[in-house]
């Protein structure tokens, strides 16, 4: 007999989404989420479509591969979207903006209406321009402040928010 997941992966899959109150069609397991990052890159950037990051974040390694630096701050990135459209820089075509929150490796942590505020300029300024958020580190936030962005990508096609088993759930003892 062959050994797929798919079986598993349903329940699984479905138990996630009961968990953070999203339908299990709007949940897609990776291995790891470094296999998601990985896809998005694929699926969203190209030699015309940026990476857009701030800095210092994590490194995501297929972007590294496909030549893709990104290297814009956050900063800059807000600043350049509100800009009047001919003097935009090529960042606001970007094909994905990666945000990583709390932020690995400053663990700096954005409170939820700075990220909403963000969100919505980046879609105002590129509507096509993907906006990932990396939550890996979710659970070690008690800033009352920060709020998971999953409300953000239930509202907008263009948010995709990553979480993880490997961190706080990672320890074997
Ligand atoms: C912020 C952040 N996101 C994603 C990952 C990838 O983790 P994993 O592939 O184990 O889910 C890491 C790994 O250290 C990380 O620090």
């Amino acid at each position: 007999m062959p050994r797929y997941p798919h079986r598993t992966v349903k329940s699984l899959v479905e138990t996630v989404a009961q968990t953070i109150g999203v339908g299990a069609d709007r949940v897609w397991l990776g291995c790891g989420s470094t296999e998601i990052l990985h896809l998005a890159v694929l699926a969203f950037t190209s030699a015309d479509r940026a990476l857009v990051a701030g800095a210092p974040t994590l490194r995501i390694r297929s972007a590294r591969r496909r030549g893709l630096g990104g290297g814009l701050s956050k900063s800059r990135w807000m600043r350049a979207s509100s800009r009047p459209r001919r003097d935009r820089p090529a960042g606001c075509r970007a094909g994905l903006v990666f945000l990583c929150n709390p932020n690995n490796p400053t663990g700096t942590v954005i409170g939820a209406a700075t990220i909403a505020d963000f969100v919505g300029r980046v879609i105002k300024a590129s509507p096509e321009t993907i906006i990932l958020l990396d939550e890996a580190y979710h659970e070690y936030v008690d800033e009352s402040a920060y709020a998971t962005a999953i409300p953000l990508a239930m509202q907008h096609r263009q948010v995709v928010v990553s979480r993880t088993f490997s961190k706080v759930f990672g320890w074997r003892g």
